[in-house]
């Protein structure tokens, strides 16, 4: 197990050196994300287009998202708290940084009973983004849009979501 610190430095960032506390990052996690592209991860979380200008593929979703464009950011916040009703849908957004998601826990933001569930992995994270399917099998609310990452893509958004409890802690 890394430290923040430590990891933050493998993901480029200049400000590994305030300290962050306890907060441990698992050596796998380190793996997949080093080399990750933070700005482009950012990029996608903001405004569904990598750094490059790539549209992120996605299909579903409200229909605004596709006229007036936006992304995770426009329903889960720009700290990836979540805890808003996304304009046109029914329910609550849940928290969607990794801590969160990965976490035991699901307490920030839209953290009620429809969005329990086992902590995500790398693997089971990337399966509901893309098929909008829980590992077990319910079905995630049609607000939320379903993605067609390219590798690099999801591996710079991963990097991006440790990136937003980092954001959250200071
Ligand atoms: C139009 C609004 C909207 C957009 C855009 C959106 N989401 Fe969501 N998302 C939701 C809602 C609402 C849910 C809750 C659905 C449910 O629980 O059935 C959700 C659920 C999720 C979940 C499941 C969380 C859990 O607790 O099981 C993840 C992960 C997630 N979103 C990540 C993202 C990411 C990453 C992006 C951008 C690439 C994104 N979302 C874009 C509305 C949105």
């Amino acid at each position: 197990m890394y430290r923040w610190g430590f990891a933050l430095i493998c993901l480029g960032l200049v400000s590994a050196s305030h300290a962050h506390g306890p907060m441990e990052i698992d050596e796998d996690l380190l793996k997949f994300v080093n080399g990750a592209s933070l700005e482009s991860g950012r990029s996608i979380y903001l405004t569904g287009k990598t750094e490059s200008g790539v549209g992120v593929l996605r299909k579903g979703g409200p229909h605004w998202l596709y006229v007036h464009g936006g992304s995770c950011k426009s329903c889960h916040g720009e700290d990836g708290r979540g805890g808003e009703i996304p304009h046109m849908c029914l329910m609550v957004s849940p928290a969607v940084t990794w801590k969160s998601l990965t976490g035991d826990k699901h307490k920030q933001g839209g953290g009620d009973e429809g969005h329990k569930h086992d902590p995500y992995t790398l693997e089971s994270l990337r399966m509901i983004l893309e098929t909008g399917f829980r590992p077990g099998g319910k079905r995630l609310d049609e607000c939320m849009p379903k993605w067609r990452f390219t590798d690099d893509e999801y591996r710079d958004l991963v990097a991006h979501l440790i990136e937003m409890d980092m954001t959250l802690q200071k």
